[in-house]
């Protein structure tokens, strides 16, 4: 089970933030975001800031049963353009990799879009981010456009799920 909160970036849970951005060199390598050999909690701590409070942004944390952080998401609300909402980053701890804890932080995050009344969620995966595209298509997120990034125009795959509405009854 996962329980998704809004991130605080402080105390504890900042030093497992810190901990998980640590535990994916090859994802920071491969996007050039950060330098993995040298990432300080200050560094880490502004970059998600950043994140976490720009306009129209929010940052969740994925907490497993026993109340330990596993990973987050980052996540813009509604997209500008298109007007669905995103998923801007994904990270989950490394050490804990390939248990299901990102596919459950996903649907979870799924699940409070839907709550919220969206038909689709979006997301960019880094072409060199070859790692991630069998993840993101074996939880049903298809391409539909390949094009820049707008942070850095790296080659980028946009990949859309439609979400069903919720079973009632
Ligand atoms: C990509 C990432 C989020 C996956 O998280 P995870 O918790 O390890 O993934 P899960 O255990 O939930 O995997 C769910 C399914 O995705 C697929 N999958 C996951 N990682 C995979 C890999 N490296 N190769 C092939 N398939 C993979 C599998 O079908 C898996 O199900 P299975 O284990 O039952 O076969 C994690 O590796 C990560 O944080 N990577 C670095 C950051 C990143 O690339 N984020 C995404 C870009 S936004």
């Amino acid at each position: 089970m996962i329980t998704l909160t809004r991130a605080t970036l402080t105390g504890a849970e900042l030093d497992s933030l810190v901990d998980i951005c640590r535990s994916q060199p090859e994802y920071w390598r491969s996007s050039g975001d950060q330098d993995p050999d040298a990432m300080s909690r200050a560094a880490v701590e502004v970059m998600l800031r950043e994140d976490a409070e720009a306009d129209g942004c929010e940052t969740v944390v994925g907490r497993d049963g026993e109340g330990r952080v596993v990973g987050f998401a980052q996540l813009l609300l509604r997209h500008p353009i298109d007007g669905h909402p995103w998923i801007g980053l994904l990270l989950v701890d490394g050490r804990v990799g390939r248990q299901g804890y990102g596919r459950a932080i996903v649907a979870a995050v799924e699940d409070r879009f839907r709550a919220d009344g969206a038909t689709a969620v979006r997301l960019g995966v880094l072409v060199a981010n070859a790692e991630a595209l069998p993840f993101w298509e074996a939880l049903g997120y298809r391409q539909i456009d390949l094009r820049p990034d707008r942070a850095k125009a790296r080659p980028t795959r946009v990949m859309e799920k439609l979400l069903l509405p919720a079973c009632s009854g």
